[in-house]
């Protein structure tokens, strides 16, 4: 059976508060907030980052380092550099303080994980995940991706086009100028271009996504890319479509982008 940890007095910490612990000899962080303790892994998974001073808003804590953001009940990575979860501690609230475990069975019956109002205790088991991970579910949510093929943009014929038109190819070429300021990575190694079209004046469109709904680069990156295209002779007006069906996930990523990011 897996002990628990003593991270903290009962009254230690005030909603808003967190401190850094260790469990087993692994470096974990405590948080309280309003209504809730958590207890994760103190080490980011994407290039072990500690988490302690990474921003938390609604249960999720981002990394400082580039941007991956995490579930503090379950440990899920919730968007990228990270595709991999984080470890999450199953909490208990007793009068002794509060305690921490990698998650079991038992703990996945537990009654709340709100902190107590008086004297009772509680175990939060928030479906924190356990300790090998073999069950958590990473990165974004699930999807079918849009191709079978892990290139971007083997989803887009580079030669498409009737006479007159702009190859895909030059307009890929020109989106390439375009980079995620977060990740470091152009967006169409990224796979964020689902779709582009000359309509054989000088107009192009673009189907392009996010590597998810919450980015805050996306204003930042319709922007350069509708100059980046406005750029290239014969075209006049870029329409950039923000789309998010399907939605992205890392499968579309080019070989050369997931080199960068470091994802083997
Ligand atoms: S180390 Fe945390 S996002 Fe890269």
């Amino acid at each position: 059976m897996t002990q628990w940890t003593r991270l903290a007095a009962v009254d230690e910490l005030k909603p808003g508060d967190r401190k850094t612990e260790f469990i087993d000899d692994n470096p974990v962080l405590l948080v309280r907030t309003d209504d809730d303790y958590f207890c994760v892994a103190d080490v980011c998974s994407h290039d072990g980052q500690p988490l302690s001073d990474g921003p938390i808003s609604d249960n999720h804590i981002t990394c400082t380092r580039h941007g991956a953001r995490f579930d503090l009940a379950n440990g899920n990575a919730l968007c990228m550099p990270a595709t991999e979860p984080i470890v999450a501690y199953s909490i208990q609230v007793t009068d002794d303080g509060i305690l921490a475990r990698l998650a079991t069975s038992d703990d996945s019956n537990s009654q709340s994980n709100a902190i107590p109002t008086n004297d009772e205790t509680s175990v939060s088991d928030h479906d924190a995940n356990p300790a090998d991970n073999s069950t958590a579910t990473p990165g974004p949510p699930e999807t079918t991706p849009s191709s079978e093929s892990d290139d971007a943009s083997a989803d887009l014929d580079p030669t498409a086009g009737e006479s007159g038109t702009i190859d895909a190819a030059v307009m890929l070429e020109a989106l390439k100028e375009v980079i995620d300021p977060e990740l470091m990575v152009n967006i169409v190694d990224l796979g964020l271009i689902y779709d582009v079209r000359h309509d054989g004046k000088d107009l192009v469109s673009v189907d392009m996504t996010l590597t998810s709904p919450a980015c805050p680069a996306g204003p930042q990156l319709v922007q350069q890319s509708k100059m980046a295209l406005e750029r290239l002779d014969g075209i006049t007006e870029a329409q950039i479509n923000l789309v998010m069906t399907p939605p992205w996930t890392p499968e579309r990523m080019t070989d050369d982008a997931r080199d960068n990011l470091g994802i083997f």
